[in-house]
């Protein structure tokens, strides 16, 4: 069966004309005719009812469009990402979030250095939320975020979850704690850091308001002290984590940080962990979808190594969706 017959079976039932699909092939009327009746003898299938105006697929042709269009896709991308692995870019643009620094992030970008010595790899902060419009605008290839995206134009691999532990400032009575209960802190004032709110689909819990109508709490913190019915009665707003964690050291308040910021301030902060084990922030390794950087493979790999070389308990992925 000859690829020709196929795209010009998948443009005419793509646009559901004839005519357009002359203007897209450049194909003359009689030349897509002869190509789709060569292909319905090929299978033995009618695919066009000719008897319907305007045309019409038969449901064995509606059938076969389905499927072709993701044969079709697949092979271009396939081909994109053979021309890409042939001429591979020599440049891969990393987008993440502060508090990934602190973490894994140094030692992935040095172990990928080492793998992929001729890689010129930039690193570019920026927040989850302005991810999407960098992947998309080709000003990164990858991000590393804390959230996920509704959107059906990413690729988002959840890595691992990373626990949330409290900062205090030393002077504080639960500085020397273990196992703090959210409740506990209910007192305290609580700064806020995140500027990407929860997405609606993400918030399994609702808490009344005054007039006992549901108020969803979007805000990552206040969502975990409100799953423990234990809202803060004071908080503060910053910009970023790094101001945060300077407020706490301050004495001004406290907060909750991903476990990797722990070594952030040490000498004036007291990092504590939470009885919650359900209290994490996530890892996300985000892309666009097909085609992808030929890099992504040895990344995954990068990072999968690092986390068995230190026990990091995390959910490998089926590295054929990259
Ligand atoms: C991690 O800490 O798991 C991590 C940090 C940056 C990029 C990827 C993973």
């Amino acid at each position: 069966m000859q690829l020709k017959r196929l795209k010009a079976f998948h443009t005419v039932a793509q646009l559901g004309s004839f005519s357009d699909a002359i203007g897209v092939t450049g194909l003359s009327q009689p030349t897509l005719s002869r190509l789709i009746k060569q292909l319905e003898e090929d299978i033995g299938v009618e695919l066009i009812d000719r008897y319907h105006r305007p045309l019409q697929l038969t449901p064995a042709g509606g059938f076969f469009y389905e499927k072709v269009d993701l044969i079709l896709r697949e092979l271009d991308s396939t081909i994109t990402l053979t021309q890409k692995m042939a001429h591979p870019p020599d440049t891969l643009n990393i987008g993440f979030v502060p508090s990934v620094l602190y973490g894994l992030l140094p030692t992935i970008i040095s172990r990928l250095k080492q793998r992929l010595p001729s890689l010129d790899i930039h690193l570019k902060d920026i927040s989850s939320f302005r991810q999407v419009d960098a992947l998309k605008a080709g000003e990164i290839d990858v991000g590393f975020g804390r959230f996920a995206h509704d959107d059906a134009n990413l690729n988002q691999l959840l890595l691992r979850h990373e626990r949330y532990v409290v900062a205090l400032p030393k002077i504080h009575d639960l500085a020397d704690q273990h196992d703090i209960h959210l409740k506990q802190l209910q007192d305290s004032r609580i700064i806020l850091y995140h500027q990407t709110h929860l997405p609606i689909s993400n918030i399994s819990i609702t808490v009344p308001d005054n007039n006992d109508a549901p108020l969803f709490i979007s805000e990552p913190l206040l969502h975990l002290f409100s799953k423990q019915s234990a809202l803060p009665h004071h908080t503060t707003s910053v910009s970023d984590i790094q101001v945060a964690l300077g407020l706490v050291a301050a004495g001004e308040g406290i907060t909750l940080v991903p476990d990797s910021l722990k070594s952030v301030r040490s000498d004036q902060i007291s990092y504590r962990t939470l009885i919650h084990e359900d209290a994490t922030s996530p890892i996300y390794l985000c892309a666009l979808q097909a085609p992808t950087h030929p890099a992504f493979s040895i990344l995954l790999d990068v990072i999968y190594d690092i986390y068995e070389e230190r026990g990091v308990t995390y959910r490998r992925i089926n590295k054929s969706v990259f």
